[in-house]
């Protein structure tokens, strides 16, 4: 959560400020603020609300200068006040410092400094960061750039907990520090500059170079030069330049109103990208660069683990129907945070995949790494490879969703599962699944975007649906097997786009406790479409009318059953079962993303959310 911008170079830092920390505003848009070195003096500005309530307040109180650091902030200690907002000064008021992390030891560190004398401007845990290194910096001989590296270090040592910080000192130029542990952080190198960014998407086309701060790195830089060392004073990691034109490029919104939709209406593409050159046809099965073990290794799987957070879950647990039914391998998922403090056994042969769209959600890190430290195999499963997750991982397997800039993650899970898909086939044929079989299969995964497409043509009608129930106070996702997450994944959109309440359960699940919530105004979601459980889904569906309460279908194309039964259906094309979760979650999407439009509710960035969570 929150993002970070630095600049420091031949140009006016503001610009590439302002407009970064747009590209940045999935991780937190609570309030933002920027710090620029004006003729020898740090000036800051403030402002609550989105980035472009900063951008209104640096035109009516413009300021520019050669280097300047930024932020976009996603509140965790104190309140969205101005005073909050970062960046945040030292006492002597000439170092100004922004954060993304959470300062674990803040409340003993604020105690301390207080009792030092100093008076603190905000309830952050981020200012005590600013006022360490402040105190250190002003309490040392060496008033040099080295001396503000060694003092940042020194108060660095202090701090526990996750960080990824940017300083600015108003006695020391055109130069800038930055410090990695827990959180991203990236340098960028230009030739008229060099940045910060939480992301390098956020400095896309203007650096054409960036360097990934490895965890407990430190960095300085100027407008031409930088250096890297460990923040304990080790050497650092070889340091790893990538070329910016494989970073993932800031999107656009294009024909649509809203990413949300744009992003739903690309899952087409989205899903062609996916399996591009990794379906072996004459075998019939699937393979990816990112998991190169030999036969006899994967063939040792005998379990496999996933984890992950929100949709990334939804979409782990829909990979468990799918996998264990295409391949036999036996398949738990864990939600990250419960998983990395759990004494969980790892048995020998457990092979482990992280999924996440950011690859650097904070709990999905730490259970990664936890699972790392165990010996077990990691994999992350990301939409961008080159983050945390993706590069600490022992492997993977790259998304290649294209950027995803909704806070509500559309075309990220239909491509999660897809990938499961794959990976399950690939398991399967090196097992049980007979050649004839795996074809199928893979013909059925071809037509799948074309499918994809189909079904997005029901958007008219959704939003009619939308429209007749956008002011139900509550809603009720029921679904059996591989579309039970989907009825979770369906829930989370709504409650997350239209702060409306639902809840979501296996569809059986309703007579044990769940139908206690039916009545004439909540309206019920079953996704129901024509596979073997039709029938069961159909006696739920009935119970639910026999108590009077509204029922919205997703069915699959032909069926008139439940359009007799249910007030609406929506239907979408038929196709393999496993392959149902893929279709029947768009409908859902959809759904979502048109009540929130109904509502007025921002969709992009819906209250109290980010996209990316890098906070525990
Ligand atoms: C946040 C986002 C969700 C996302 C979850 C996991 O809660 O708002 O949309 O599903 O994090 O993110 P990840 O990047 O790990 O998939």
């Amino acid at each position: 959560m929150c993002g970070i911008v630095g600049y420091v170079g031949d140009s006016d830092a503001v610009p590439f400020l302002l407009e970064g920390l747009g590209r940045l505003e999935y991780r937190g848009y609570d309030s933002a603020g920027a710090a620029v070195l004006n003729h020898g003096k740090i000036e800051i500005r403030k402002a609550v609300g989105h980035v472009s309530s900063l951008v209104e307040e640096i035109k009516s109180h413009p300021v520019s200068g050669t280097s300047g650091i930024s932020h976009t902030r996603w509140a965790t200690h104190g309140g969205v006040t101005l005073e909050n907002a970062h960046p945040h000064r030292d006492a002597s008021g000439k170092l100004a410092l922004v954060h993304n992390g959470v300062v674990e030891n803040h409340k003993d560190l604020r105690t301390e400094l207080e009792s030092r004398g100093h008076v603190f401007a905000s309830q952050t845990d981020t200012e005590v960061i600013s006022r360490l290194i402040g105190e250190a910096f002003d309490g040392h001989g060496d008033k040099s750039r080295d001396g503000l590296v060694e003092a940042a270090r020194e108060a660095l040592q202090q701090v526990r907990g996750t960080y990824a910080i940017g300083v600015l000192h108003e006695d020391l130029g055109d130069f800038l520090l930055a410090a990695r542990r827990g959180s991203p952080l990236a340098l960028g190198l230009g030739d008229g500059g060099q940045f910060l960014a939480s992301d390098p998407a956020a400095i896309a086309g203007w650096a054409s170079n960036f360097v990934y701060l490895n965890e407990g790195e430190i960095a300085w830089l100027d407008g031409k030069k930088f250096e890297v060392a460990g923040i304990d004073g080790s050497a650092p990691a070889p340091v790893v330049v990538r070329s910016m034109e494989k970073a993932a490029k800031a999107g656009t919104k294009g024909k649509f109103e809203h990413f949300m939709q744009k992003e739903i209406h690309e899952q087409p593409e989205s899903l062609r990208e996916a399996m591009r050159g990794r379906l072996i046809a004459d075998q019939g099965t699937a393979c990816f660069h990112g998991i190169e073990r030999s036969p006899e290794e994967l063939r040792q799987w005998e379990t496999l683990i996933f984890t992950g957070c929100g949709t990334s879950f939804n979409a782990a647990l829909a990979g468990e129907y799918i996998i264990e039914f295409l391949s036999r391998v036996p398949v738990e998922c864990e939600i990250a945070s419960e998983f990395r403090y759990r004494n969980s056994p790892l048995e020998m042969g457990t092979a482990v995949f992280a999924l996440s769209q950011s690859g650097e959600t904070a709990d999905t890190l730490a259970a990664m790494r936890e699972i790392k430290r165990r010996g077990a195999p990691t994999f992350g499963i990301c939409n961008n490879p080159f983050s945390t997750i993706s590069r600490e991982s022992d492997g993977g397997i790259d998304l290649r969703a294209g950027q995803e800039v909704g806070v509500a993650a559309t075309k990220s899970f239909t491509s999660q599962v897809l990938v499961l898909t794959m990976l399950g086939l690939m398991l399967g044929r090196m097992r049980d699944l007979r050649h004839t079989e795996g074809k199928k299969i893979l013909s059925a995964l071809e037509k799948l975007p074309d499918l994809v497409a189909e079904t997005l043509e029901v958007d008219e009608v959704v939003r009619r649906i939308a429209k007749k129930y956008a002011a139900s106070e509550s809603f009720l996702f029921l679904g059996r097997q591989a579309n039970f997450p989907v009825a979770l994944e369906g829930a989370l959109k709504l409650k997350e786009i239209s702060y409306i309440s639902t809840c979501a359960h296996p569809s059986a699940e309703l007579k044990h406790g769940v139908i206690a919530l039916v009545n004439e105004s909540t309206p019920s979601i079953f996704i129901a479409p024509r596979d073997e459980l039709f029938e069961k889904n159909l006696s739920n569906i009935e119970e639910v009318k026999a108590r009077n309460g509204p029922v919205i279908a997703v069915g699959t194309q032909g069926d008139d059953v439940l359009a007799d039964l249910c007030d609406d259906v929506v239907l979408v094309p038929a196709c393999e079962d496993f392959l149902t979760p893929i279709l029947t979650v768009l409908p859902l999407q959809l759904l979502a993303y048109h009540i929130g439009v109904e509502l007025g509710c921002d969709v992009d960035k819906p209250r109290n959310l980010a996209k990316s969570v890098t906070v525990e």
